[in-house]
């Protein structure tokens, strides 16, 4: 996909930008009917946020529990994929993992009419452009850019798949205390997941034991999530799993993009319980 504009490549929904080879009209108006259940388990984030890996320790969660190792054979951003998968997901069953880029005012409404529970992912701006950007540029068939530059100008203008982190970062951070939702950051789990996992355990009323977190935690550590990534996510595993660490964005900024990023931060979320949690 290397020379296409990313203008074609991005479609609009409701002002919104969105991959247009996974998200469609069709599959978004689809989604107006979903209905969402009360012991779903949401996982709300921006693009590049770590979702994969909140996803990945909710499933061993469910499964370390229970022992029920679920069919979920569909890629689990709802948003994503073909108009008919709401009719297959509910053969699904319970609980359910969910996960969704959506912004909060996009979300389907049964999410919050069924009170089911959302988990809400933050990863500190400037790594998540970092890792957004490396992600086009390593994925195939998900468009280039031609530079940092031109990416971090898009992002800064909401101009990227999904619209504004800072937008999005806004509106949850007037949803934090809400009932059935939960915040967590890409920082929190790095600097101790298994205190994370026994977190979001409680949130959704799992009780594991103290050697189970342990474990939960030792199996979505980088290296082996890194390991099996071949096996459980095909060939998009190798670009999903890319470096995993705080404070990569070092690499990619300038001085100048670095002050220009702070001080939208700080208009946007200065003084807020999101920036607290985010220790930005
Ligand atoms: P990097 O590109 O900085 O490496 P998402 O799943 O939302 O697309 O997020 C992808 C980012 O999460 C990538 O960031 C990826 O490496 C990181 N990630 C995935 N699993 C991880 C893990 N177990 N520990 C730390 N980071 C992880």
């Amino acid at each position: 996909s290397k020379g296409v504009s990313l203008d074609d490549l991005l479609f609009f929904y409701q002002g919104i930008p969105y991959p247009a080879p996974v998200c469609s009209a069709e599959t978004f108006q689809a989604l107006e009917i979903f209905e969402a259940r009360r012991d779903d388990m949401v996982v709300v984030s921006y693009p590049k946020s770590g979702a994969n890996w909140l996803i990945q320790l909710l499933n061993d969660l469910v499964f370390t529990t229970s022992q029920t190792k679920h069919e979920n054979v569909e890629l689990p951003f709802i948003e994503c994929g073909d108009p008919e998968k709401y009719q297959r997901m509910k053969q699904f069953p319970s609980p359910r993992i969910l996960a969704t880029h959506l912004h909060y005012d996009k979300l389907p409404k049964s999410i919050f009419k069924n009170k089911a529970k959302i988990l809400v992912l933050f990863r500190n701006p400037k790594d998540t452009a970092a890792s957004f950007f490396h992600f086009h540029n390593n994925t195939p068939d998900v468009p280039h850019y031609n530079s940092w530059d031109q990416f971090f100008s898009a992002f800064m203008n909401g101009k990227v798949s999904w619209g504004s982190y800072f937008d999005q970062a806004v509106a949850w951070n007037r949803h934090l205390e809400d009932e059935n939702v939960m915040i967590i950051t890409y920082e929190d789990l790095k600097e101790n997941l298994a205190s994370g996992v026994k977190q979001i355990a409680e949130f959704f009323g799992f009780s594991p034991t103290a050697e189970q977190i342990q474990s939960i935690a030792e199996r979505g550590s980088f290296q082996a999530m890194r390991e099996r990534s071949q096996e459980i996510y095909g060939s998009v595993g190798a670009t999903l799993f890319r470096k995993g660490a705080v404070g990569d964005w070092k690499n990619l900024f300038t001085e100048a993009q670095s002050q220009e990023m702070d001080a939208k931060f700080k208009e946007c979320l200065g003084g807020t319980k999101l920036e607290a949690h985010l220790k930005y």
